[in-house]
């Protein structure tokens, strides 16, 4: 039984644990209401929704299943608000929105809105909802989408809200795809369990990754290997919760000798919009941890290469080619797992599997 956040006040709700908020952002039958962060998908919940991503990418190859699809939630409407840079988040949450039937708008640019007037984020978060069913938020400060959900379920029109990325904090929706990646990439071959997840680059700063280490410790026997020069490790609290998870994990800053040992490989680049002080991180020698040729001679005939996405040179264009390079279809499979989660945000999921078991 989900419990209900308009029952509880900001204060106590601040104070929970990830886990012990997470029942406040459920709805009644354990889909996600709020999607704010990683905890919040269990083994059962990810495998109910990579079953309707793929039913979904079936329906639509036809005219009539997209017709079908669009008539879904044609009636319902999803506002936008992406405060921080973004190509692929946002196009393909827009995608999914129009596979749905969904119709969009959006604030890109708080210089051109009435936050720029002074107004606070909060009356702009209940503007929105005046007009829209759904908010879909990227902000650079961690934790905001999880108080606007708060508020919104607090007012008059409460609406969700789905967290499309929250500083360097979480990125849910970007793990999400990033399981689903694996999940089909590994779907002949035994599955996501008892898999070694490499993951190298900015550690410490990339949001995704800290997502991705948290869905991944549902699958069991998972290693995790984390690649990383010293002062770009990953977090203490990721540390820790794999601790307490019994998660077995190494941290290494030799590539070379890491890459034979993984499965997969989640390239990510050195984010330094975060850098504290000009041009902070282009003192760190990130040499060893890019990608090319001869990272490729080392990896598992049968691994696979992810990346969330925009690369700048730690994936060498050379390695696109390679068969086992997935950023691209796992671009692309983003479109479909967030057009399973809008839907069952908005509960037409059953709809769905239904016009599936009849038609396929
Ligand atoms: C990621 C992000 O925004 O955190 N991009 C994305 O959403 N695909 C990764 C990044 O910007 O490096």
């Amino acid at each position: 039984m989900s419990k209900r956040i308009f029952d509880i006040s900001w204060d106590q709700f601040q104070t929970l644990s990830l886990a012990d908020k997470t029942p406040f952002l459920m709805q009644a039958d354990g889909t996600p209401y709020h999607t704010l962060f990683a905890q919040q998908f269990g083994l059962g919940l990810l495998e109910q929704l990579a079953l309707l991503a793929n039913e979904i990418r079936v329906i639509a190859k036809t005219r009539s299943g997209t017709e079908f699809l669009r008539s879904q939630v044609a009636h319902k409407r999803a506002m936008l608000y992406f405060s921080q840079p973004s190509s692929r988040t946002f196009l393909s949450f827009v995608s999914a929105c129009q596979i749905l039937g969904v119709s969009t708008g959006e604030v890109r640019d708080t210089s051109i809105s009435s936050e720029f007037k002074g107004e606070s984020r909060e009356d702009s978060v209940r503007t929105f909802s005046s007009y829209f069913d759904l908010i879909i938020m990227r902000t650079p400060e961690k934790g905001l989408a999880e108080h606007m959900a708060w508020v919104l379920s607090h007012s008059e029109r409460p609406i969700p809200i789905i967290n499309a990325g929250s500083g360097q904090d979480q990125h849910p929706t970007q793990a999400l795809l990033d399981i689903y990646t694996l999940l089909r990439s590994f779907e002949r071959s035994g599955g996501l369990c008892d898999r070694t997840v490499l993951f190298c680059g900015d550690l410490l700063r990339g949001r995704t990754v800290r997502s991705l280490s948290y869905l991944l410790t549902n699958y069991p026997n998972i290693r995790l290997i984390y690649v990383a020069p010293g002062p770009l490790q990953v977090g203490e609290d990721v540390l820790t919760m794999l601790k307490a998870k019994n998660i077995a994990y190494e941290l290494t800053d030799d590539f070379h000798s890491a890459i034979p040992k993984a499965d997969a490989v989640y390239m990510t680049r050195i984010q330094d919009e975060w850098d504290t002080t000009k041009g902070e991180s282009a003192k760190i020698d990130t040499s060893r941890f890019k990608f090319g040729i001869e990272e490729l001679k080392l990896l598992s005939p049968k691994g696979v290469i992810l990346h969330p996405l925009p690369r700048r040179d730690e994936i060498a264009p050379e390695v696109d080619s390679d068969p086992r390079a997935m950023y691209w279809r796992q671009m692309r499979n983003g479109m479909w797992i967030r057009t399973a989660l809008i839907a069952m945000t908005f509960g037409c999921e059953n709809h769905i599997h239904e016009y599936f078991r009849h038609n396929y």
